[in-house]
């Protein structure tokens, strides 16, 4: 395992969709050890595989202290509620806006061996899937606030 780079806002990689993944082979595992592994050092609690540099639809994050859940091809199937809450990125260090998501989100995906699971993410934990799953889809935090929005101004970066 290996701590990878972090791609930082600025970076028109961020910008980009993820593709599915379509092998779950022995390469996607060492990505997701390697993800996890840069998450952890770099003290986040969620992870998105375009935040290392791969547009793949792969996403790890810390379910409850040192418990991880592997997230590949995720679909939302419901949200409940709004939460407002304070939220923060590997990618825009430095930087936190109050962000509106829901207070529960189930989803489907896949885990590393290919097989599918329902999973149901309540408070804290929808807050990040919402959050990672944007990244497979280009979209950041700081796009959904004003004072997002004023941070990419002021740095200047898109
Ligand atoms: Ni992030």
């Amino acid at each position: 395992m290996a701590v990878r780079n972090i791609v930082k806002i600025g970076n028109a990689t961020l910008r980009k969709k993820s593709k599915p993944v379509q092998v779950f082979d022995e390469e996607l595992g060492n990505l997701l050890d390697d993800m996890k592994k840069t998450m952890i050092e770099k003290k986040g609690v969620g992870i998105a595989a375009v935040q290392v540099g791969v547009l793949r639809r792969a996403i790890v994050i810390e379910i409850e202290p040192e418990k991880y859940l592997e997230i590949i091809n995720p679909t939302i199937l419901q949200k409940k509620g709004k939460v407002v809450a304070s939220e923060g990125c590997l990618s825009v260090p430095g930087f936190y806006t109050d962000v509106e998501r829901p207070k529960t989100v189930k989803i489907e995906a896949y885990d590393r061996n290919g097989e599918k699971f329902e999973f149901v993410g309540k408070d804290y934990i929808a807050r990040c899937i919402c959050h990672e799953i944007d990244h497979l889809d280009g979209i950041l935090f700081v796009d959904y606030t004003e004072e997002g929005k004023e941070y990419k101004r002021e740095k200047g970066v898109e």
